[in-house]
């Protein structure tokens, strides 16, 4: 069949067979499907869907576009985490020196911000001299050395998903449940992990806002992970306000740091060990999860996750003092606080909380866009909090007086105070295994 005609039959709803979808994917990769055509093909797959044999097939080809990383078990099982993006979701920064410090090891390859929600690469560069852009070797290398590496994509690993997802970007595709998982499942497997966790946000800063979706996606991308021989599980977590009290990329470093060391916001914790004990019980490191959440909470306590961290900072060329002295991070020029509009409920708003940090700078609006570090917003009240009319709610980390005047202008409309409390379903949904 020729290339065309295979894009005509998705746009009529057909099932290609997987040799049809192989010859289309081949041919783009190897400059014989132009982008425009690609780009037809992706919005016919956007309103028909894939089936699970040509997501299996999608997903297939991507990883099969580049490495496949092959790690042997002996220095411990490898693993690691995906989050579908959110508001001040800094758990990847805890979430991986603590599991290397329980003895697991962790290929992170993360992503920048785009949109509303932050990214852990930009989080990573806050901190002064850390590399996020490391070759393979050097990426081997510091996990066997330190037990976690965290960088950003490769040309080797997934190019594919590269070249499809610049296409989505720029054609309204991206939001499609089998182009999601089939992009992030197959740059997972091609981490070379056994045990994948996936957190799916669901809520009005998550990319999912409706519950029925991000199940929906859940349970794809833990199949699509099980066929590939990967065990996974997938946890929907509350992405309605916030995670944790700080949002900005420094700001969220240190709000890690502060976890690291056993403290830090409850619900930044919670989700960090629930995520965290799914991993250790998949790979037979903890009898049940409690058992789990105990070893992984003393870890915080002892500081030792913390001192993990240090180790990859300093592996990664970055300056490890700041795990003792987060002061050294870089910090905005202008604080301005922001006082509650009236007493009541609190309620804050996660979805335009992540877009006035954007505004702010934290964030980019195109993918060539630089991130200014030290702006954000530090909360100094939750939502379902009790709040007085007057005190401070908000304290803004603003480049210059005006980002700071239009940042408490957003944040007008980011902040709700009423007469009863926020009506809440709880942090974790539900977990699908
Ligand atoms: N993140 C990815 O890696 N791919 C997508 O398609 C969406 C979010």
């Amino acid at each position: 069949m020729l290339l065309t005609g295979i894009i005509e039959k998705k746009r009529d709803g057909g099932h290609l067979a997987p040799d049809e979808l192989e010859a289309l994917l081949h041919a783009y990769m190897e400059g014989g499907l132009a982008d425009y055509q690609m780009s037809a093909f992706l919005m016919a797959a956007f309103i028909r869907g894939l089936d699970p044999d040509e997501l299996a097939t999608l997903t297939r080809a991507i990883i099969d576009s580049g490495t496949r990383l092959q790690f042997d078990e002996v220095g411990g099982p490898v693993v690691d985490k995906h989050s579908t993006g959110g508001v001040g979701d800094k758990v990847s920064l805890v979430l991986a020196p603590l599991l290397a410090e329980a003895g697991l090891r962790v290929p992170m390859m993360s992503g920048r911000g785009l949109g509303h929600t932050g990214g852990t690469l930009d989080k990573l560069e806050a901190i002064p001299g850390f590399e996020v852009s490391v070759d393979l070797d050097r990426f081997r290398e510091i996990l066997d050395r330190v037990g976690c590496a965290m960088i950003g994509q490769t040309k080797e690993i997934a190019p594919l998903d590269g070249r499809l997802y610049a296409l989505r970007d720029v054609t309204g595709t991206v939001p499609s449940p089998p182009l999601i998982a089939a992009s992030i499942v197959s740059k997972k497997v091609a981490e070379g992990i056994g045990a994948l966790v996936l957190d799916v946000k669901c809520g009005r800063g998550a990319f999912m806002t409706d519950e029925t979706r991000a199940r929906g996606l859940a349970r794809t991308m833990v199949d699509l992970a099980a066929a590939e021989g990967v065990r996974a599980t997938a946890l929907l977590t509350a992405m309605d306000a916030p995670l944790g009290c700080m949002v900005g990329n420094a700001l969220e470093v240190r709000e890690a740091i502060e976890t690291l060391r056993g403290g830090g916001p409850t619900d930044l914790r919670e989700v960090t060990l629930a995520l965290g004990a799914e991993l250790l019980v998949s790979v037979d490191r903890a009898t049940d999860v409690q058992d789990a959440r105990t070893r992984l909470a003393a870890m915080l306590e002892s500081g030792a996750a913390l001192g993990r961290f240090a180790r990859l900072i300093e592996a990664q060329g970055g300056d490890p003092r700041v795990a003792d002295d987060p002061d050294r991070l870089p910090s905005a020029p202008v604080r301005a606080p922001f006082g509650a509009p009236g007493s009541g409920w609190l309620d804050i708003h996660a979805g335009r909380v992540g877009l006035a940090s954007v505004e702010l700078g934290a964030g980019r609006q195109r993918i060539e866009d630089a991130v200014d570090p030290t702006v954000g917003f530090e909360f100094h009240r939750v939502a379902g909090d009790r709040v007085s009319e007057g005190e401070t709610l908000v304290t803004i980390h603003a480049a210059d007086a005006s980002g700071a005047a239009t940042a408490a202008e957003r944040l007008d409309s980011a902040v709700e105070i009423s007469e009863e409390p926020p009506a809440r379903c709880g942090l974790i949904l539900e977990r699908v295994a």
